[in-house]
């Protein structure tokens, strides 16, 4: 939203896009610079985040997506910026720190645990929930009894939730791709984020699969309110859902606004053009 549209003012710091109401920043990426030896992944990126909204993330492959998730939930170290996450200024997150404090994500590349049933794997998404100690759960008793018994609970509602009731048992590699792809989801939930950051959550998927991946990702943040942070190819699919996308090229933030603004930016345009031509 620019700077002089007036606020719908429901509550502090209330904003409204594709018809979603969005609260404040809490996630602010400040001047981003990471490279890879020789390789500048990201240079001096800036774009911040707001509670509850869906913010896309596009460009050409190579262009720095994953990298930057990867920044956002510290799987990476920037050599340059800051990171403002719920207030507080970091150098850089730390992975486990992210995940504790709210931070979940699914892979480009799908890792689940493939000989693991589709309700174990979606268990392992309730790890960093668990207090009770391993002897105890290794032991299966007392509190530890109740603890893993709540914790299933919730793994079966977000099997309910993603309508995956009929493969609960079926270990995770003898599904097909989209499936894999919606367990994978599960087992993100399963922390039950405040954000949630997904890489290419459609990507090889045929249209059905995709619609139905829309309508999760949707119902994730208006059932939950989950702020979702995403990487997405399928420019349909970003123009729909998202209220506002960051546009990156070559490690460069070229473009950041609305899906209409970002649309009828010229070098965004052309930077699809170039890629087009160049695939
Ligand atoms: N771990 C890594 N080691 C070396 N180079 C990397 C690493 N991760 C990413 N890169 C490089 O950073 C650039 C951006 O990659 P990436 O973030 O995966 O792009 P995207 O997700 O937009 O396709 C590429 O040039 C890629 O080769
Ligand atoms: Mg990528």
């Amino acid at each position: 939203m620019s700077e002089g549209e007036p606020m719908q003012m429901n509550e502090p710091g209330a904003h409204f896009e594709a018809g979603r109401q969005t609260g404040p920043v809490i996630l602010d990426l400040r001047h981003i610079s990471l490279s890879f030896g020789g390789v500048k992944a990201l240079t001096d990126i800036s774009f911040d985040v707001r509670q509850h909204e869906i913010r896309a993330i596009i460009g050409p492959n190579g262009a720095g997506k994953s990298s930057m998730l990867n920044v956002i939930n510290g799987v990476y170290r920037p050599q340059q910026g800051e990171i403002v996450y719920r207030g507080e200024h970091r150098r850089n997150m730390d992975c486990y720190a992210a995940a504790k404090s709210g931070i979940a994500r699914t892979f480009q590349n799908i890792a689940l645990f493939k000989g693991m049933t589709v309700l174990d794997n979606i268990m392992t998404g309730r790890n960093l929930k668990m207090t009770s100690n391993f002897l105890l759960q290794a032991l299966y008793w007392g509190p530890a009894r109740r603890e893993e018994i709540a914790h299933r609970h919730k793994a079966e509602e977000i099997i309910d939730f993603l309508e995956i009731q009929h493969i609960r048992k079926t270990p995770v590699g003898r599904l097909p791709y989209g499936l894999q792809k919606r367990v994978e989801l599960g087992r993100a939930l399963a922390a039950e984020p405040d954000i949630l950051l997904l890489d290419e959550p459609m990507a090889g998927m045929n249209v059905e699969e995709k619609q139905d991946m829309c309508r999760f990702i949707l119902d994730v943040n208006d059932q939950f309110g989950t702020t979702i942070v995403l990487i997405e190819h399928d420019m349909g699919v970003v123009m729909d859902i998202s209220d506002r996308v960051v546009v990156l090229d070559y490690g460069r933030k070229i473009g950041d606004g609305t899906p209409d603004e970002v649309r009828a930016n010229p070098e965004v345009i052309s930077a699809y053009l170039g890629a087009a031509h160049g695939h």
